[in-house]
């Protein structure tokens, strides 16, 4: 964690991204070797001293700045083509229509969840399943009330259901009783730990009743087929195909093992990231020495333009790696312009969006962005020990990561170590056994996020946040808030003693956080006004010095 929001090491190049591709030959290269798998690694140019810094900005986001990125990233489009990361055929659809086509119909329903594993073909084939032990009576499936003797409770018919009218209008009473922890406390901390559901809960009660009865034959009577599910689920509330949605350990992981795929080839050896980056994002390069890492800074604390991207991204650059949004300011950043400006000089868009998914909108194949992680643990309400990885199809069959498991074999009932390929789809970046306890109550919290919808969600989050910056203003609080287009449900209030302050809050059954110099406050779509406005009463009763 870096010690305040601003103190990283920061190099920054200098360079127009729009300047020519100077060394086609080498991007052919890195591209030939991709597809072989035959890349090896070479020692990398030493850090450029360039230390530009950022040039002052309005902290409002997007805009101008999004349309010139775009304009000028469209400009380079074709030297795209010559990048390891243009598009290729895909056996799979590409895009979003094509995506849900893919999904079969009934992909957008609200209950009754379960997509059949057997026609997105993420069960092991029939033969495999036949080597196993024998089949006992159907489990419980995705869907709760499902046939099974381990039935999920069967949640109220619709607990929440946004007014047709009003999309941020819910029926609070029932939502909130969806979560326990809001009858004791005023829990304002999601962007950290999403509050439980009872509908995460009951599946992870049902959950230890197949493992208490079936042992490990519920692998293959059930558990297989809940990994599907949730894969499922979460790709279709991400707008993507199925099989480009990996399940991974930890956003760590998944960052780990996109950087693992993505060896340094000749002089593209270039990161870009940015000081506001959750350092987990950095730390994958800077134990890369054969990678150069630029850190941009930020000039605002909030915020870093889209133009320091585009100046700092040029041909030796391999990956633009950025948060979708940023964790210690709430930003939103435009990661379809990201991309653009990553894929105008060939290079790699990888997004850390675990701060998204849940609580603002996301198409993934809309933005064009090559890898994306995300997980249960915070806005989606499913707690810790998994973590999701999106790889955009035409990108997965070029991407050899050099971490692996059996999960991510062709095969991986064979049990033969004598061979080794990878699936063709995006399971080839899973890392084994995933936590099945958190797949259950992952399962739980994307049921109601889905029969919310995302769009009403973001409504309510947008009415309670615009209540939460009113009132800490009209307190006389200072905040470090991104301007209003780029505003998320994360909330930080300088404070000189924020630790302190979190623990008062907590002896009066108020839930915050705290960063360096800062309360971080993140009202999610169960919290109610009068939350908002007891939290902001509480925090004046702290006092300033905590
Ligand atoms: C944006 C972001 N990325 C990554 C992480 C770390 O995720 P993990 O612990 O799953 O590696 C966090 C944790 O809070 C985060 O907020």
């Amino acid at each position: 964690m870096p010690s305040s929001l601003r103190s990283s090491t920061t190099i920054t190049s200098k360079r127009g991204y729009t300047d020519a591709v100077s060394d086609r030959s080498t991007v052919s290269m890195l591209w030939t070797s991709l597809r072989a798998g035959t890349i090896t690694e070479t020692r990398g140019a030493p850090r450029s001293p360039n230390n530009a810094r950022a040039r002052s900005s309005d902290g409002s986001g997007r805009g101008g700045r999004a349309r010139s990125a775009r304009k000028s990233a469209s400009k380079s489009q074709g030297r795209a083509g010559t990048s390891p990361f243009t598009p290729r055929r895909t056996p799979f659809p590409t895009d979003g229509a094509a995506a849900r086509a893919h999904e079969g119909a009934g992909a957008t329903r609200l209950r009754g969840v379960a997509a059949n594993p057997r026609r997105t073909g993420v069960l092991p084939t029939e033969q495999a399943v036949a080597r196993g032990p024998p089949r006992a009576p159907s489990c419980a499936r995705s869907a709760p009330g499902g046939r099974s003797p381990h039935r999920v409770r069967q949640g109220p018919p619709l607990a929440c259901p946004p007014s047709p009218r009003s999309p941020d209008v819910f029926d609070l009473e029932a939502l909130r009783d969806e979560f326990p922890i809001l009858s004791r406390t005023t829990y304002l901390n999601s962007c950290s730990l999403g509050a439980l559901s009872k509908r995460g809960e009951a599946r992870l009660r049902a959950f230890l009743d197949e493992w208490h009865t079936r042992g490990a034959s519920a692998w293959y009577d059930c558990w297989l087929a809940r990994l599907d599910d949730l894969r499922g689920r979460v790709a279709r509330f991400l707008g993507a195909p199925t099989h480009t949605l990996a399940l991974s350990p930890s956003t760590s992981v998944a960052l780990a093992t996109i950087a693992e795929s993505l060896p340094v080839q000749g002089s593209r050896n270039r990161v870009v990231c940015s000081e506001l980056d959750f350092p987990t994002l950095v730390y994958q390069w800077r134990v890369r020495p054969d990678v150069e890492l630029v850190v941009l800074p930020s000039e605002d604390g909030v915020h870093v333009p889209l133009e320091r991207y585009a100046e700092a991204v040029d041909e030796r650059t391999l990956v633009l790696a950025a948060s979708h949004v940023n964790f210690a300011t709430g930003h939103v950043n435009d990661v379809a312009s990201l991309a653009s400006i990553a894929h105008a000089v060939g290079a790699f868009c990888l997004i850390d969006g675990y701060q998204a998914p849940g609580q603002i909108p996301v198409d993934l194949p809309a933005t064009g962005v090559d890898a994306y992680t995300a997980g249960p643990l915070k806005w989606l309400c499913g707690g810790p020990g998994l973590a999701y990885l999106y790889v955009r199809a035409e990108r997965i069959e070029a991407l050899r990561p050099r971490i692996t498991s059996w999960f991510a074999s062709a095969d991986p009932f064979a049990f033969d170590p004598a061979t080794f390929r990878y699936r063709d789809d995006a399971r080839r970046f899973e890392m084994g056994t995933p936590a099945l306890a958190t797949v259950h109550t992952a399962l739980g919290g994307q049921e109601l996020i889905d029969e919310l919808g995302i769009e009403a969600i973001h409504a309510r989050n947008r009415r309670l946040t615009d209540r939460l910056v009113e009132g800490l203003t009209d307190a006389g609080f200072t905040l470090t808030l991104p301007g209003p287009a780029n505003r998320s449900a994360i909330v930080m209030v300088r404070h000189p003693a924020p630790a302190e302050a979190v623990r008062r809050l907590v002896e009066r059954h108020i839930v915050v956080d705290h960063r360096p110099g800062h309360v971080r406050v993140s009202p999610h779509v169960y919290n109610t006004e009068d939350e908002i406005d007891r939290f902001v009463r509480a925090l004046v009763e702290v006092g300033p010095t905590g």
